[in-house]
């Protein structure tokens, strides 16, 4: 199986300004360490220029296929995450979070306030994923899935899916 090349993104004040040790995104490293090749990590503020610029950068990097975010999707008034990575979004791919939201509601009736998207930037994925550690524990275990094969489609490798 093809490596995936993975950015993990932060996305919290809190975690950005040093107050917070940011435990999520170690916890979706963990939980996908097993399937990427290339791992970075970086922490933003909860500011939509700042996300937005951060995103872009990241989706011009090569050795990136998919960003995992975590954090910013709720009601708060700073939670800007789903605006930001639409204003980079070629293409929306609402299945994904769509099946987060479906598969967390087991878990938490709380996972319906998560505003979360799913987009491609770049030939790249982008996956929001809800602020806590739990949350992103749970969420990781949804995607894992489909993401070798989401890899491949954006790397165009795979020729006539039906057929496998
Ligand atoms: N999804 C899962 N699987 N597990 C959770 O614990 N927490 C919810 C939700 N989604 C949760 C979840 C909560 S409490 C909130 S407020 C929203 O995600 C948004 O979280 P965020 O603002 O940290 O992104």
């Amino acid at each position: 199986m093809k490596k995936i090349g993975l950015a993990v993104v932060c996305i919290s004040d809190r975690s950005a300004d040093g107050t917070r040790e940011d435990l999520s995104g170690p916890a979706i490293s963990e939980a996908c360490r097993d399937l990427c090749d290339t791992l970075i990590y970086t922490i933003i503020a909860d500011d939509y220029e700042k996300i937005k610029t951060a995103l872009l950068n990241i989706c011009k990097d090569e050795r990136i296929q998919l960003v995992l975010t975590t954090g910013g999707t709720g009601l708060a008034p700073r939670d800007v995450t789903p605006e930001a990575t639409l204003a980079v979004a070629d293409k929306i791919v609402p299945g994904i979070c769509e099946e987060i939201r479906r598969q967390s509601l087991r878990y938490t009736p709380n996972a319906m306030l998560s505003r979360a998207v799913s987009v491609i930037c770049n030939n790249t994925l982008i996956i929001n994923l809800p602020g806590s550690p739990k949350a992103v524990k749970e969420c990781c275990d949804i995607i894992r899935p489909i993401l070798p094969h989401a890899a491949d489609l954006l790397g165009n490798s795979v020729k006539d899916c039906a057929r496998n």
